[in-house]
């Protein structure tokens, strides 16, 4: 069994999930870097293993279920356990769309990364976390997941009821996890 901790971050080939993937490497933890597309997770694990990270590219798109269960299998072979978990993965396809005009179909495709998505990883990696001796599983969120700001008519984001929903069901899936938000962290069980 790996002496370091291992954390797989999704979506960790660019953007905040490569800075997490990178802040989790300088702590000596091996990073398996999820990634839906392999060469773009595999220059994305080359350049932080250059600047010392014991970075491992993984495949794994988060909608699609072969995918995740590979991902799983992969990971339970090469460590037996993960300790934390990162559900960064995300899409944000929606943006400048009025809720009351943003067609069903995107909708969709973003419940399938946003919401569906986390549940997938977070179900089939559950029992590698368990197996660690203190697994984590840290959940992005956003300003549109804080019920506070969205229900704000003079906050930032006022009538954005529906997106709301996608993060708080992505927040419902949490289990002993943290959920980020740009309003702070928050912990439950
Ligand atoms: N940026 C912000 O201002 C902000 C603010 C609040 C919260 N957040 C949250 O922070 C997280 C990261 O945001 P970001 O700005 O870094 O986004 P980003 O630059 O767009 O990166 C998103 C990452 O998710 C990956 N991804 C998308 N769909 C995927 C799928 N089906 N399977 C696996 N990976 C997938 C992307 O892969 P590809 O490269 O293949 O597309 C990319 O690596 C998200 O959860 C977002 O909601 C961001």
């Amino acid at each position: 069994m790996s002496e370091s901790k291992v954390a797989l971050v999704t979506g960790a080939n660019k953007g905040i999930g490569y800075e997490i993937a990178r802040a989790l490497g300088e702590t000596g933890a091996t990073v398996l870097v999820g990634a839906r597309d392999a060469e773009r997770g595999a220059a994305a694990a080359e350049k932080l293993s250059a600047d010392g990270a014991a970075a491992v590219a993984l495949q794994l798109d988060v909608t699609d279920p072969l995918s995740v269960t590979a991902a799983a299998a992969l990971v339970e072979r090469m460590y037996g356990r993960l300790d934390i978990l990162v559900n960064n993965a995300a899409v944000l396809i929606e943006r400048g769309q009025a809720p009351s005009r943003t067609p069903l179909e995107m909708l969709a495709r973003t419940y399938a990364t946003n919401v569906y998505g986390v549940v997938a990883v977070t179900n089939a990696m559950l029992p590698l976390l368990r197996e660690a001796p203190a697994g984590r599983i840290v959940n992005l969120s956003s300003g549109l997941g804080s019920m506070a700001l969205t229900g704000d008519p003079e906050g930032p984001y006022p009538g954005r009821g529906c997106w709301r929903t996608t993060r708080r069901r992505a927040r419902s899936t949490r289990s002993r996890s943290r959920t980020r938000t740009s309003c702070g962290t928050r912990r439950s069980r």
